[in-house]
């Protein structure tokens, strides 16, 4: 027996029960399995409190903003194949990721994987209760890469203007400080956040000198990262906030999944080899060397550092940071667009990811 359907047990046995006291008289049968359906039915239509509705429709939004970036990294250095469609690799790129790890391409396909699922999970748990999906397509308006392997599609994600924040280097490995308590982090890689600069190659004029396109795909590695530390923080964040205990298992069982894309990228990133890019002089420092090195930088410290947590009179404890629940949707979405992962997009497109998260964020549990 599958586990799903183990989980069912219950019903099964009483299934089981009621169909023995229909063989006396047909007439329960029917019965028997309407009053089934009904129950599953019920289950899908009863309706969600209107904060849990906003707060699935945002991070269906963001898990569509997801998708579209980790789709534009995998038809570029992914594994190419019908689960993950679109695109046709890029091999010289693939082989500057494949630096930081030979699994990259494995990684990243998955990780674009699991971003499709959880939008499209989401989106059908909200139409099944009669709610309204996200829909970003008609903002699809962003030119792709040009580079060998891309698809020539509109996209929501603008991947060759990054302002790479790498605060959540040093955020995990702080034993004292946690952003929820007004701390704020140096950045790992102080040019990144500073400047713009490309995660993918923009077209094949890229893949050349050899350290330009390394440190496109160091770049890029310090962003699925990033991007995967927002994702840990915003679901137990918003987790808070919901009603029904199923649109807080839906939460807490999709929110752990993104800390395991983070702790695998945040390892990663830690085999970005140090280099100065010739072409516009972006440098990635050797972590592990003064002036760098030590608690806040070595690479190998991937696990939590504990920490202050709620209060500072508190023990430290290893978790996850922030986790702050107020203004956790708006805190999102400013983030990810100063990173410049919306540069170019419409105005409209920020006043609708806006509304998505102002509802979010308006949302209160009733219990
Ligand atoms: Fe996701
Ligand atoms: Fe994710």
């Amino acid at each position: 027996m599958s586990e799903s359907l183990a989980h069912e047990s219950p019903v099964s046995n009483r299934r089981s029960f009621l169909l023995q006291g229909a063989a006396v008289g047909a007439g329960a049968i029917g019965a028997t399995l309407l009053t089934e359906e009904s129950a599953r039915a019920m289950a899908d239509t009863g309706a969600l409190t209107s904060g849990d509705a906003a707060i699935l429709r945002f991070l269906a939004a963001l898990e569509i903003l997801e998708t579209d970036l980790w789709q534009q990294y995998n038809e570029l250095a992914g594994i190419q194949d019908s689960e993950v469609p679109g695109g046709h690799g890029n091999p010289a790129f693939a082989a500057a990721i494949a630096v930081l790890d030979s699994d990259m391409a494995q990684y990243i396909h998955d990780n674009t994987e699991d971003e499709f699922t959880h939008f499209t999970f989401l989106n059908a748990y909200l139409e099944a209760k009669g709610e309204r999906p996200a829909n970003l397509d008609r903002f699809k308006t962003l030119p792709s890469s040009r580079a060998t392997g891309a698809r020539r599609v509109g996209r929501l994600t603008n991947l060759m203007r990054l302002s790479v924040d790498t605060s959540w280097w040093t955020r995990y490995r702080s034993p004292t400080k946690n952003p929820d308590l007004g701390d704020t982090f140096p950045q790992a890689i102080p040019d990144l956040a500073a400047g713009e600069f490309p995660g993918i190659p923009r077209s094949d004029a890229d893949l050349t000198p050899k350290k330009h396109l390394q440190a496109i795909a160091n770049t890029a590695g310090f962003h699925f990262a990033m991007i995967e530390q927002g994702g840990t923080s915003l679901y137990p964040q918003l987790a808070q906030r919901v009603s029904s205990p199923e649109v807080l298992r839906i939460l807490l069982s999709i929110g752990p999944t993104e800390t395991m894309h983070f702790q695998t990228w945040q390892d990663k990133a830690g085999n970005a080899p140090p280099l100065t890019d010739p072409t516009n002089g972006l440098t990635f420092p050797d972590l592990n060397a003064a002036p760098f090195g030590g608690q806040l930088f070595q690479t190998n410290l991937i696990m939590p550092e504990p920490t202050a947590f709620l209060r500072r009179k508190f023990p430290p404890c290893s978790i996850i940071r922030p986790t702050n629940t107020e203004g956790a949707a708006n805190g999102a979405r400013r983030f990810l667009t100063k990173t410049g992962l919306f540069r170019g997009q419409s105005a409209e497109f920020h006043a609708t990811l806006k509304r998505l998260a102002d509802a979010a964020d308006a949302a209160r549990p009733h219990h």
